[in-house]
């Protein structure tokens, strides 16, 4: 049996509360570890032979219904974050996009997100998307009104695949950690044939190790897409 290529990896990164509640830190540590992991995955899926991008869910369009210190924890972090990983990205030959609503952003970590995808554009050995104010029905219904304004009365499935955020759009492979097993409004129409993978681990625990593992077993399975 051959092996699947994986091109396309999706991650869930949750469970960095309750990493940190279980240590009696304060929620915001669980959100520092959890950075620091995205970090190591990143090498490590920009070294594998066949994975071409990355999809990390770092803030749903949900996520607002959060304490405010937290939100405002979290949008400090992520721009201390690219600031940081630029060097990374550009000595790793790694690309960097957002997708989802940035407009709620504010303008110097709007600028932020945009110097970086700028900066980063041609950088060829890997894509991370990281998924920021993003819910997969939002996408799907901002495709749809994208296309009813470019004059559209019917539209096909491959139109609306073209007019969504998410440039390669088919996943191969969902990783969740921390046990919970849904998906939580993330890339609702790109995932329809992905394969699912749920670890208990949370995700400042998560390792490559873990994630490698992850992907020769997601290669052991038979993916039919409706055949036989
Ligand atoms: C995932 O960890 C990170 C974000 C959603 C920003 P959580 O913060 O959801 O951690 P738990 O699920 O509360 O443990
Ligand atoms: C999903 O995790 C969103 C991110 C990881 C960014 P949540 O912790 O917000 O999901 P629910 O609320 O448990 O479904
Ligand atoms: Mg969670």
């Amino acid at each position: 049996m051959s092996k699947h290529i994986l091109k396309h990896l999706a991650i869930i990164m949750d469970g960095n509360g309750r990493w940190a509640t279980k240590r009696g830190l304060n929620r915001t540590k669980g959100h520092e570890e959890g950075a620091e992991i995205i970090r190591e995955i990143t090498t490590c899926c920009a070294n594998h032979p066949t994975i071409e991008t990355t999809t990390f869910y770092a803030f749903s369009t949900e996520n607002w219904k959060r304490p405010k210190l937290e939100v405002e924890f979290l949008m400090k972090m992520l721009d201390k974050y690219l600031k940081n990983e630029l060097t990374t990205y550009q000595e790793q030959n790694i690309r960097f996009q957002a997708i989802g609503d940035l407009s709620s952003f504010s303008k110097s970590l709007q600028k932020r997100i945009r110097e970086t995808e700028e900066l980063t554009k041609s950088n060829t050995s890997l894509t991370q998307i990281l998924a920021l104010n993003y819910g997969g029905r939002a996408e799907i219904t901002h495709a749809v009104n994208t296309l009813i304004k470019q004059g559209k009365s019917r539209v096909t499935e491959e139109d609306i695949s073209s007019a969504l955020q998410t440039p390669y759009s088919d996943i191969d492979l969902l990783i969740r950690t921390s046990g919970e097993e849904r998906v939580s409004n993330f890339l609702l129409w790109q995932l329809s044939y992905a394969e699912l993978y749920f670890t208990p681990t949370l995700w400042p625990d998560f390792t490559s190790e873990e994630m490698l593992e992850i992907i020769e077993n997601y290669q052991q399975r038979t993916r039919r897409f409706g055949g036989i």
